[in-house]
Protein backbone atom coordinates (compact mmCIF):
# COMPACT_ATOMS: atom_id res chain seq x y z
CA UNK A 1 0.00 0.00 0.00
CA UNK A 2 2.78 2.27 0.89
CA UNK A 3 4.31 1.52 -2.70
CA UNK A 4 0.74 2.16 -4.02
CA UNK A 5 0.91 5.51 -2.83
CA UNK A 6 4.30 6.24 -4.07
CA UNK A 7 4.08 7.28 -7.52
CA UNK A 8 8.02 7.36 -8.25
CA UNK A 9 9.41 4.15 -7.66
CA UNK A 10 13.01 4.29 -7.51
CA UNK A 11 15.39 1.35 -7.04
CA UNK A 12 16.41 3.03 -3.96
CA UNK A 13 13.17 3.75 -2.04
CA UNK A 14 13.43 3.00 1.07
CA UNK A 15 11.18 1.55 3.44
CA UNK A 16 10.75 2.78 6.91
CA UNK A 17 9.26 0.61 9.83
CA UNK A 18 7.18 1.24 12.91
CA UNK A 19 10.25 2.05 14.91
CA UNK A 20 12.06 4.12 12.56
CA UNK A 21 14.56 1.51 10.97
CA UNK A 22 15.18 1.98 7.03
CA UNK A 23 15.69 -0.46 4.76
CA UNK A 24 16.39 -0.64 0.66
CA UNK A 25 12.49 -1.32 -0.36
CA UNK A 26 13.88 -3.77 -3.04
CA UNK A 27 16.17 -5.74 -0.65
CA UNK A 28 12.72 -6.48 1.43
CA UNK A 29 11.27 -7.91 -1.64
CA UNK A 30 14.13 -9.57 -2.18
CA UNK A 31 14.00 -11.28 1.27
CA UNK A 32 10.31 -12.43 0.49
CA UNK A 33 10.57 -13.83 -2.50
CA UNK A 34 14.40 -15.96 -1.23
CA UNK A 35 12.17 -17.24 1.64
CA UNK A 36 9.13 -18.23 -0.43
CA UNK A 37 11.54 -19.67 -2.88
CA UNK A 38 13.27 -21.73 -0.03
CA UNK A 39 9.66 -22.80 1.28
CA UNK A 40 9.10 -24.06 -1.70
CA UNK A 41 11.59 -25.69 -2.19
CA UNK A 42 11.60 -27.37 1.06
CA UNK A 43 8.49 -28.10 1.05
CA UNK A 44 8.84 -30.22 -2.33
CA UNK A 45 12.03 -32.12 -0.07
CA UNK A 46 9.42 -33.29 2.44
CA UNK A 47 7.39 -34.78 0.43
CA UNK A 48 10.14 -36.55 -1.16
CA UNK A 49 9.66 -34.38 -4.62
CA UNK A 50 13.30 -34.30 -6.12
CA UNK A 51 12.58 -31.52 -9.03
CA UNK A 52 15.88 -29.78 -9.61
CA UNK A 53 15.69 -25.69 -9.13
CA UNK A 54 17.05 -25.40 -12.38
CA UNK A 55 13.63 -26.95 -13.73
CA UNK A 56 11.55 -24.61 -12.47
CA UNK A 57 10.19 -21.44 -13.79
CA UNK A 58 8.99 -18.32 -11.34
CA UNK A 59 6.61 -16.19 -11.59
CA UNK A 60 6.59 -13.34 -9.77
CA UNK A 61 3.24 -11.19 -10.06
CA UNK A 62 3.08 -7.47 -10.12
CA UNK A 63 0.29 -5.12 -9.12
CA UNK A 64 -0.58 -3.37 -12.18
CA UNK A 65 -1.89 -0.32 -10.61
CA UNK A 66 1.92 0.67 -10.14
CA UNK A 67 3.57 2.40 -13.12
CA UNK A 68 5.59 0.70 -16.02
CA UNK A 69 8.85 0.96 -13.56
CA UNK A 70 7.24 -1.77 -11.24
CA UNK A 71 8.08 -4.73 -13.17
CA UNK A 72 11.86 -3.98 -13.61
CA UNK A 73 11.70 -3.37 -9.60
CA UNK A 74 10.33 -6.95 -9.06
CA UNK A 75 12.64 -8.02 -11.81
CA UNK A 76 15.23 -6.88 -10.15
CA UNK A 77 14.19 -7.77 -6.25
CA UNK A 78 14.14 -11.57 -7.65
CA UNK A 79 17.27 -11.82 -9.20
CA UNK A 80 18.23 -10.54 -6.15
CA UNK A 81 16.38 -13.40 -4.29
CA UNK A 82 18.90 -15.43 -6.38
CA UNK A 83 16.28 -16.66 -9.54
CA UNK A 84 18.06 -16.47 -12.45
CA UNK A 85 17.16 -14.54 -14.92
CA UNK A 86 16.55 -17.09 -17.73
CA UNK A 87 13.96 -18.89 -15.20
CA UNK A 88 11.92 -15.46 -14.29
CA UNK A 89 8.78 -14.31 -15.72
CA UNK A 90 6.87 -11.61 -14.07
CA UNK A 91 3.06 -11.42 -14.84
CA UNK A 92 0.86 -8.29 -14.16
CA UNK A 93 -1.37 -9.38 -11.35
CA UNK A 94 -4.67 -8.00 -13.36
CA UNK A 95 -3.60 -9.80 -16.01
CA UNK A 96 -2.99 -13.36 -14.30
CA UNK A 97 -6.52 -12.58 -12.79
CA UNK A 98 -7.84 -12.52 -16.38
CA UNK A 99 -6.01 -15.52 -17.95
CA UNK A 100 -7.79 -17.54 -14.91
CA UNK A 101 -11.17 -15.58 -15.39
CA UNK A 102 -11.01 -16.52 -19.09
CA UNK A 103 -10.36 -20.37 -18.36
CA UNK A 104 -13.28 -20.22 -16.10
CA UNK A 105 -15.65 -18.38 -18.78
CA UNK A 106 -14.53 -20.80 -21.44
CA UNK A 107 -15.36 -23.73 -18.91
CA UNK A 108 -18.78 -22.52 -17.71
CA UNK A 109 -19.96 -21.46 -21.76
CA UNK A 110 -19.95 -24.86 -22.25
CA UNK A 111 -22.05 -25.70 -19.12
CA UNK A 112 -25.21 -27.39 -19.94
CA UNK A 113 -26.63 -25.47 -17.08
CA UNK A 114 -28.34 -22.61 -18.62
CA UNK A 115 -28.51 -19.93 -15.10
CA UNK A 116 -24.40 -20.75 -15.31
CA UNK A 117 -23.86 -20.21 -18.75
CA UNK A 118 -22.18 -17.68 -20.10
CA UNK A 119 -21.62 -16.49 -23.63
CA UNK A 120 -18.13 -16.42 -24.60
CA UNK A 121 -17.81 -15.07 -28.19
CA UNK A 122 -16.88 -12.19 -30.17
CA UNK A 123 -17.64 -8.97 -28.84
CA UNK A 124 -18.24 -10.09 -25.28
CA UNK A 125 -17.23 -7.50 -22.86
CA UNK A 126 -16.15 -7.99 -19.20
CA UNK A 127 -14.79 -6.19 -16.26
CA UNK A 128 -12.32 -8.51 -14.23
CA UNK A 129 -12.37 -6.72 -10.67
CA UNK A 130 -9.53 -7.81 -8.26
CA UNK A 131 -11.06 -7.08 -4.56
CA UNK A 132 -7.81 -7.29 -2.50
CA UNK A 133 -6.40 -6.64 1.00
CA UNK A 134 -5.44 -3.12 -0.08
CA UNK A 135 -5.95 -1.87 -3.64
CA UNK A 136 -9.28 -2.70 -5.98
CA UNK A 137 -7.96 -3.15 -9.89
CA UNK A 138 -10.50 -2.90 -12.90
CA UNK A 139 -9.51 -4.80 -16.01
CA UNK A 140 -11.80 -4.45 -19.18
CA UNK A 141 -11.57 -7.14 -21.69
CA UNK A 142 -13.34 -7.83 -25.17
CA UNK A 143 -13.23 -11.35 -26.74
CA UNK A 144 -12.10 -10.60 -29.96
CA UNK A 145 -11.94 -14.33 -31.99
CA UNK A 146 -11.28 -17.48 -29.94
CA UNK A 147 -8.11 -17.35 -28.97
CA UNK A 148 -7.66 -13.30 -28.31
CA UNK A 149 -8.70 -11.10 -25.78
CA UNK A 150 -7.85 -7.51 -25.84
CA UNK A 151 -7.95 -5.05 -23.27
CA UNK A 152 -10.22 -2.31 -24.02
CA UNK A 153 -9.60 0.31 -21.15
CA UNK A 154 -6.70 1.25 -19.13
CA UNK A 155 -6.47 -0.39 -15.53
CA UNK A 156 -7.50 1.84 -13.25
CA UNK A 157 -8.29 0.77 -9.73
CA UNK A 158 -8.35 2.56 -6.18
CA UNK A 159 -7.33 1.72 -2.60
CA UNK A 160 -10.30 0.43 -0.99
CA UNK A 161 -9.31 -3.02 -0.20
CA UNK A 162 -10.52 -5.42 2.37
CA UNK A 163 -7.95 -4.09 4.93
CA UNK A 164 -9.75 -0.40 5.11
CA UNK A 165 -12.81 -2.59 6.62
CA UNK A 166 -10.31 -3.68 9.07
CA UNK A 167 -8.91 -0.02 9.92
CA UNK A 168 -12.76 0.88 10.48
CA UNK A 169 -13.49 -1.49 12.68
CA UNK A 170 -10.13 -0.52 14.70
CA UNK A 171 -11.49 3.09 14.32
CA UNK A 172 -15.07 1.91 16.09
CA UNK A 173 -12.49 0.31 19.20
CA UNK A 174 -10.57 3.68 18.64
CA UNK A 175 -14.38 5.50 19.28
CA UNK A 176 -15.74 3.40 22.02
CA UNK A 177 -12.27 3.18 23.66
CA UNK A 178 -10.42 6.28 23.40
CA UNK A 179 -8.13 7.39 21.18
CA UNK A 180 -5.03 7.51 23.52
CA UNK A 181 -6.06 3.96 24.25
CA UNK A 182 -5.35 2.47 21.14
CA UNK A 183 -2.31 4.63 20.50
CA UNK A 184 -0.83 3.27 23.83
CA UNK A 185 -1.64 0.23 23.33
CA UNK A 186 -0.14 0.42 19.36
CA UNK A 187 3.22 2.11 20.35
CA UNK A 188 4.01 0.13 23.84
CA UNK A 189 2.06 -2.93 24.14
CA UNK A 190 2.94 -4.57 20.09
CA UNK A 191 2.01 -7.96 20.69
CA UNK A 192 -1.27 -7.09 22.33
CA UNK A 193 -1.70 -4.80 19.45
CA UNK A 194 -0.79 -7.49 16.56
CA UNK A 195 -3.19 -9.27 18.56
CA UNK A 196 -6.09 -7.01 18.37
CA UNK A 197 -5.07 -6.85 14.87
CA UNK A 198 -5.42 -10.61 14.19
CA UNK A 199 -9.04 -11.00 15.97
CA UNK A 200 -10.49 -8.14 13.94
CA UNK A 201 -9.41 -9.58 10.91
CA UNK A 202 -10.26 -13.35 11.93
CA UNK A 203 -13.90 -11.87 13.02
CA UNK A 204 -14.45 -9.74 10.12
CA UNK A 205 -13.91 -13.06 7.63
CA UNK A 206 -17.22 -14.27 9.53
CA UNK A 207 -19.17 -11.17 9.94
CA UNK A 208 -22.36 -13.00 10.28
CA UNK A 209 -22.42 -13.05 13.54
CA UNK A 210 -24.12 -15.81 16.21
CA UNK A 211 -28.14 -16.65 16.22
CA UNK A 212 -28.35 -13.04 17.76
CA UNK A 213 -26.51 -11.43 15.01
CA UNK A 214 -23.71 -10.43 17.53
CA UNK A 215 -19.70 -10.90 16.39
CA UNK A 216 -17.42 -11.36 19.34
CA UNK A 217 -14.18 -9.60 19.45
CA UNK A 218 -11.67 -11.09 22.14
CA UNK A 219 -9.58 -8.08 23.79
CA UNK A 220 -6.39 -8.74 24.63
CA UNK A 221 -5.46 -8.37 28.56
CA UNK A 222 -3.22 -5.68 27.97
CA UNK A 223 -5.99 -3.60 26.63
CA UNK A 224 -7.73 -3.58 29.58
CA UNK A 225 -5.30 -2.63 31.42
CA UNK A 226 -4.39 0.52 29.70
CA UNK A 227 -8.03 1.51 29.46
CA UNK A 228 -8.20 1.42 33.48
CA UNK A 229 -4.70 3.03 33.25
CA UNK A 230 -5.88 6.08 31.13
CA UNK A 231 -9.62 6.45 32.13
CA UNK A 232 -9.44 5.57 36.08
CA UNK A 233 -12.25 2.91 35.61
CA UNK A 234 -12.95 -0.83 34.69
CA UNK A 235 -13.98 -1.85 31.08
CA UNK A 236 -17.18 -3.40 32.04
CA UNK A 237 -20.63 -3.22 30.93
CA UNK A 238 -21.70 0.00 32.12
CA UNK A 239 -18.86 1.56 29.74
CA UNK A 240 -21.08 0.30 27.12
CA UNK A 241 -24.21 1.88 27.87
CA UNK A 242 -22.25 5.06 28.42
CA UNK A 243 -21.40 5.37 24.78
CA UNK A 244 -22.98 6.11 21.82
CA UNK A 245 -23.27 2.62 21.01
CA UNK A 246 -25.43 1.27 23.74
CA UNK A 247 -28.03 -1.45 23.35
CA UNK A 248 -25.75 -2.53 19.97
CA UNK A 249 -22.49 -4.11 22.08
CA UNK A 250 -21.73 -5.70 25.47
CA UNK A 251 -18.88 -6.30 27.71
CA UNK A 252 -18.31 -9.47 29.19
CA UNK A 253 -14.49 -9.74 31.26
CA UNK A 254 -12.38 -9.47 27.66
CA UNK A 255 -15.61 -10.45 26.00
CA UNK A 256 -16.94 -7.79 23.62
CA UNK A 257 -19.98 -8.33 21.41
CA UNK A 258 -20.89 -6.26 18.69
CA UNK A 259 -24.18 -5.69 16.87
CA UNK A 260 -22.95 -6.93 13.13
CA UNK A 261 -24.89 -4.07 11.93
CA UNK A 262 -21.75 -2.29 13.06
CA UNK A 263 -19.29 -4.56 10.97
CA UNK A 264 -21.51 -4.28 8.12
CA UNK A 265 -21.26 -0.19 8.34
CA UNK A 266 -17.17 -0.93 7.61
CA UNK A 267 -17.92 -2.67 4.52
CA UNK A 268 -21.14 -0.49 3.61
CA UNK A 269 -18.41 1.97 2.82
CA UNK A 270 -15.87 -0.19 1.09
CA UNK A 271 -18.55 -1.45 -1.03
CA UNK A 272 -20.18 2.05 -2.08
CA UNK A 273 -16.35 3.46 -3.30
CA UNK A 274 -16.40 0.15 -5.43
CA UNK A 275 -19.36 0.76 -6.74
CA UNK A 276 -19.22 4.14 -7.45
CA UNK A 277 -15.52 3.71 -9.03
CA UNK A 278 -17.31 0.31 -11.42
CA UNK A 279 -20.19 2.18 -12.38
CA UNK A 280 -17.92 5.28 -13.55
CA UNK A 281 -15.53 2.86 -15.67
CA UNK A 282 -19.09 1.78 -17.18
CA UNK A 283 -20.35 4.76 -17.85
CA UNK A 284 -17.17 5.12 -20.41
CA UNK A 285 -18.33 5.05 -24.15
CA UNK A 286 -15.67 2.18 -24.80
CA UNK A 287 -17.64 0.16 -21.82
CA UNK A 288 -20.75 0.13 -23.67
CA UNK A 289 -22.15 -3.18 -24.37
CA UNK A 290 -20.11 -4.85 -20.95
CA UNK A 291 -22.71 -7.43 -19.98
CA UNK A 292 -20.21 -9.14 -17.47
CA UNK A 293 -18.70 -8.35 -14.22
CA UNK A 294 -16.28 -10.92 -12.66
CA UNK A 295 -14.75 -10.81 -9.04
CA UNK A 296 -11.61 -12.24 -8.11
CA UNK A 297 -9.58 -11.94 -5.10
CA UNK A 298 -9.34 -12.79 -1.40
CA UNK A 299 -11.60 -9.70 -0.32
CA UNK A 300 -14.53 -11.35 -3.06
CA UNK A 301 -14.64 -14.44 -0.15
CA UNK A 302 -16.51 -12.01 1.41
CA UNK A 303 -19.99 -12.91 2.13
CA UNK A 304 -21.40 -9.35 1.93
CA UNK A 305 -19.46 -8.61 -1.16
CA UNK A 306 -20.70 -12.06 -2.54
CA UNK A 307 -24.25 -10.84 -1.98
CA UNK A 308 -24.08 -6.78 -2.21
CA UNK A 309 -22.23 -6.37 -5.24
CA UNK A 310 -24.92 -8.54 -7.77
CA UNK A 311 -27.86 -6.43 -5.99
CA UNK A 312 -26.23 -3.13 -6.96
CA UNK A 313 -25.43 -4.10 -10.68
CA UNK A 314 -28.70 -6.27 -11.44
CA UNK A 315 -28.57 -5.49 -15.25
CA UNK A 316 -24.88 -7.50 -14.96
CA UNK A 317 -24.40 -10.98 -14.69
CA UNK A 318 -22.12 -10.51 -11.50
CA UNK A 319 -19.68 -13.48 -11.84
CA UNK A 320 -17.45 -14.57 -8.92
CA UNK A 321 -15.41 -17.91 -9.45
CA UNK A 322 -14.46 -20.80 -6.72
CA UNK A 323 -11.64 -19.94 -4.33
CA UNK A 324 -11.67 -16.72 -6.00
CA UNK A 325 -8.53 -15.51 -3.54
CA UNK A 326 -6.43 -17.96 -5.56
CA UNK A 327 -7.58 -16.33 -9.14
CA UNK A 328 -3.93 -14.66 -9.71
CA UNK A 329 -1.58 -17.37 -8.44
CA UNK A 330 -3.72 -20.02 -10.56
CA UNK A 331 -3.56 -17.13 -13.48
CA UNK A 332 -0.12 -16.45 -12.94
CA UNK A 333 0.59 -20.42 -12.94
CA UNK A 334 -1.49 -20.68 -16.35
CA UNK A 335 0.76 -17.68 -18.10
CA UNK A 336 4.34 -19.82 -16.68
CA UNK A 337 2.77 -22.69 -18.91
CA UNK A 338 1.85 -20.62 -22.14
CA UNK A 339 3.05 -17.05 -21.87
CA UNK A 340 1.14 -15.96 -25.40
CA UNK A 341 -2.44 -16.50 -23.33
CA UNK A 342 -1.17 -13.07 -22.68
CA UNK A 343 -2.52 -10.70 -26.13
CA UNK A 344 -2.22 -7.19 -25.59
CA UNK A 345 -0.75 -4.63 -23.56
CA UNK A 346 -2.12 -1.04 -23.03
CA UNK A 347 0.62 1.63 -22.99
CA UNK A 348 0.28 3.81 -19.75
CA UNK A 349 2.99 6.28 -20.86
CA UNK A 350 3.19 8.31 -24.01
CA UNK A 351 6.65 7.09 -25.57
CA UNK A 352 9.08 8.83 -28.01
CA UNK A 353 12.30 10.39 -28.74
CA UNK A 354 14.12 13.75 -28.67
CA UNK A 355 14.51 14.83 -32.40
CA UNK A 356 15.69 18.14 -34.07
CA UNK A 357 13.73 19.56 -37.22
CA UNK A 358 13.32 22.71 -39.38
CA UNK A 359 12.35 24.99 -37.06
CA UNK A 360 8.24 26.21 -37.63
CA UNK A 361 8.18 29.81 -37.25
CA UNK A 362 4.62 30.60 -35.74
CA UNK A 363 3.96 27.27 -34.32
CA UNK A 364 7.57 26.09 -32.31
CA UNK A 365 8.45 28.01 -28.94
CA UNK A 366 12.39 29.84 -29.96
CA UNK A 367 13.92 29.08 -26.64
CA UNK A 368 14.33 25.44 -28.75
CA UNK A 369 15.60 27.50 -31.97
CA UNK A 370 19.08 26.40 -32.94
CA UNK A 371 21.19 27.10 -35.98
CA UNK A 372 23.19 24.84 -38.41
CA UNK A 373 24.68 26.67 -41.29
CA UNK A 374 21.98 29.22 -40.91
CA UNK A 375 19.39 27.01 -41.37
CA UNK A 376 16.89 27.37 -37.91
CA UNK A 377 16.00 23.93 -36.17
CA UNK A 378 14.07 23.15 -33.53
CA UNK A 379 15.82 21.11 -30.86
CA UNK A 380 13.88 18.75 -28.04
CA UNK A 381 10.76 18.17 -30.33
CA UNK A 382 8.96 15.20 -28.74
CA UNK A 383 9.12 12.41 -31.61
CA UNK A 384 6.10 10.08 -30.06
CA UNK A 385 6.45 5.90 -30.86
CA UNK A 386 3.27 5.51 -28.90
CA UNK A 387 0.34 6.94 -26.81
CA UNK A 388 -0.42 6.02 -23.82
CA UNK A 389 -4.31 3.97 -23.63
CA UNK A 390 -2.82 2.40 -26.85
CA UNK A 391 -3.17 -1.12 -27.09
CA UNK A 392 -0.36 -3.47 -28.21
CA UNK A 393 0.38 -7.03 -29.42
CA UNK A 394 3.21 -8.25 -27.23
CA UNK A 395 6.04 -8.31 -28.96
CA UNK A 396 4.88 -5.85 -31.11
CA UNK A 397 7.15 -2.76 -32.54
CA UNK A 398 6.44 0.58 -33.53
CA UNK A 399 9.36 2.58 -35.35
CA UNK A 400 10.05 6.09 -36.43
CA UNK A 401 13.33 7.23 -39.00
CA UNK A 402 15.54 10.55 -37.43
CA UNK A 403 17.42 11.79 -40.17
CA UNK A 404 21.14 13.46 -40.14
CA UNK A 405 20.65 17.24 -39.26
CA UNK A 406 24.71 17.89 -39.79
CA UNK A 407 26.44 16.67 -43.10
CA UNK A 408 29.51 15.16 -41.31
CA UNK A 409 27.99 13.93 -37.68
CA UNK A 410 29.67 10.54 -37.27
CA UNK A 411 27.58 9.12 -34.70
CA UNK A 412 23.61 10.25 -32.95
CA UNK A 413 22.37 10.23 -30.12
CA UNK A 414 19.46 9.10 -29.47
CA UNK A 415 17.61 9.81 -26.20
CA UNK A 416 14.31 8.06 -25.36
CA UNK A 417 11.55 9.33 -23.08
CA UNK A 418 7.83 8.94 -21.31
CA UNK A 419 5.51 11.46 -21.26
CA UNK A 420 1.95 11.08 -19.34
CA UNK A 421 0.33 13.41 -21.82
CA UNK A 422 -0.83 12.07 -24.85
CA UNK A 423 0.81 14.87 -27.12
CA UNK A 424 3.35 16.29 -25.33
CA UNK A 425 5.06 18.80 -27.67
CA UNK A 426 9.24 18.94 -26.36
CA UNK A 427 10.69 16.51 -24.12
CA UNK A 428 12.10 18.84 -21.79
CA UNK A 429 7.70 19.66 -21.06
CA UNK A 430 7.13 19.03 -17.33
CA UNK A 431 5.25 15.39 -18.02
CA UNK A 432 8.69 14.09 -19.75
CA UNK A 433 10.77 11.92 -18.07
CA UNK A 434 14.31 10.66 -19.62
CA UNK A 435 14.22 6.56 -19.57
CA UNK A 436 16.77 5.38 -21.76
CA UNK A 437 19.72 6.85 -24.23
CA UNK A 438 21.75 5.26 -27.20
CA UNK A 439 24.79 6.27 -29.73
CA UNK A 440 24.37 4.57 -32.95
CA UNK A 441 27.41 4.95 -35.35
CA UNK A 442 26.52 7.05 -39.23
CA UNK A 443 29.14 6.11 -41.37
CA UNK A 444 29.22 8.51 -44.73
CA UNK A 445 28.36 11.91 -45.05
CA UNK A 446 25.61 14.29 -45.80
CA UNK A 447 21.93 15.36 -44.40
CA UNK A 448 19.56 11.95 -45.80
CA UNK A 449 21.51 9.57 -43.84
CA UNK A 450 18.74 8.15 -41.13
CA UNK A 451 18.70 6.19 -37.94
CA UNK A 452 15.85 3.89 -37.79
CA UNK A 453 14.42 3.90 -34.30
CA UNK A 454 11.87 1.14 -32.98
CA UNK A 455 10.25 0.68 -29.13
CA UNK A 456 9.56 -2.72 -28.90
CA UNK A 457 6.71 -4.09 -26.35
CA UNK A 458 7.80 -7.35 -25.05
CA UNK A 459 6.52 -9.96 -22.69
CA UNK A 460 7.93 -8.24 -19.92
CA UNK A 461 9.81 -4.60 -21.03
CA UNK A 462 10.19 -2.11 -23.38
CA UNK A 463 12.80 -1.74 -25.16
CA UNK A 464 14.32 0.33 -27.97
CA UNK A 465 16.90 -0.02 -30.66
CA UNK A 466 18.43 1.99 -33.59
CA UNK A 467 19.98 0.65 -37.02
CA UNK A 468 21.66 2.98 -39.23
CA UNK A 469 21.61 2.19 -43.03
CA UNK A 470 24.46 -0.29 -42.72
CA UNK A 471 22.27 -2.66 -40.51
CA UNK A 472 24.34 -1.97 -37.61
CA UNK A 473 22.28 -1.76 -34.33
CA UNK A 474 22.21 -0.06 -31.17
CA UNK A 475 20.09 -1.75 -28.53
CA UNK A 476 18.86 -0.13 -25.19
CA UNK A 477 16.93 -1.43 -22.39
CA UNK A 478 14.86 1.43 -20.66
CA UNK A 479 15.13 2.67 -17.28
CA UNK A 480 11.50 2.85 -16.50
CA UNK A 481 11.76 3.45 -12.56
CA UNK A 482 12.02 7.11 -11.03
CA UNK A 483 15.72 7.07 -10.54
CA UNK A 484 16.88 9.51 -13.17
N1 LIG B 1 -14.12 -14.47 3.92
C1 LIG B 1 -13.65 -13.22 3.85
N2 LIG B 1 -14.41 -12.17 4.23
C2 LIG B 1 -13.94 -10.91 4.17
N3 LIG B 1 -12.72 -10.57 3.73
C3 LIG B 1 -11.93 -11.57 3.34
C4 LIG B 1 -12.32 -12.94 3.37
N4 LIG B 1 -11.29 -13.70 2.92
C5 LIG B 1 -10.29 -12.84 2.62
N5 LIG B 1 -10.66 -11.57 2.87
C6 LIG B 1 -9.87 -10.34 2.72
O1 LIG B 1 -9.25 -10.30 1.44
C7 LIG B 1 -8.06 -9.52 1.54
C8 LIG B 1 -6.92 -10.27 0.91
O2 LIG B 1 -7.17 -10.48 -0.45
P1 LIG B 1 -5.98 -10.89 -1.46
O3 LIG B 1 -5.29 -12.08 -0.94
O4 LIG B 1 -6.57 -10.95 -2.82
O5 LIG B 1 -5.09 -9.59 -1.26
P2 LIG B 1 -3.64 -9.26 -1.82
O6 LIG B 1 -3.51 -9.77 -3.20
O7 LIG B 1 -2.66 -9.70 -0.81
O8 LIG B 1 -3.69 -7.67 -1.78
P3 LIG B 1 -3.51 -6.62 -2.97
O9 LIG B 1 -4.14 -7.22 -4.16
O10 LIG B 1 -4.18 -5.40 -2.50
O11 LIG B 1 -2.04 -6.46 -3.10
C9 LIG B 1 -7.79 -9.29 3.03
O12 LIG B 1 -8.16 -7.97 3.39
C10 LIG B 1 -8.71 -10.31 3.69
O13 LIG B 1 -9.14 -9.88 4.95
MG1 LIG C 1 -3.94 -9.00 -5.07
Amino acid sequence: MALYENEKLRSDHLFVDAEGHAMKTKDIFGHIIRYMKQRLLDDLKTRGNTVKEDNILWVVTVPAIWNDGAKQFMREAALAAGISEKRLRLALEPEAASIYTREILLERSSTDDQEESLVFKQGMKYIVIDLGGGTIDFTLKEVVDDNTIKDFHQATGGPWGGRTVNRMILDFLEDLLGKDVLEELKTNHKSSWLELEREVELKKKNAKGDKDGRILIQMPGELLDVFEKKTGKKLINSTAFESKYAGKIDIKGKKLRIDKCIVESCFKKCLEDIIQHTKSILEKPEAKGTQYIILVGGFAESEYMKTEMPKAFEDFKVFIPDEPWLAVMRGAVMFGQRPSVVESRIARYTYGIATIRFFLKDFDNPKHRIYEDNVPYCRNVFDKLAEVGQSFRLGETVTTEVFAHKEFMSKMKVKVFRSTEKDPRYVTDESCTAIGEMLVAMPGYGKDRKVTVSLCFGEEEITCSGINESNESVHVKLNLLADN
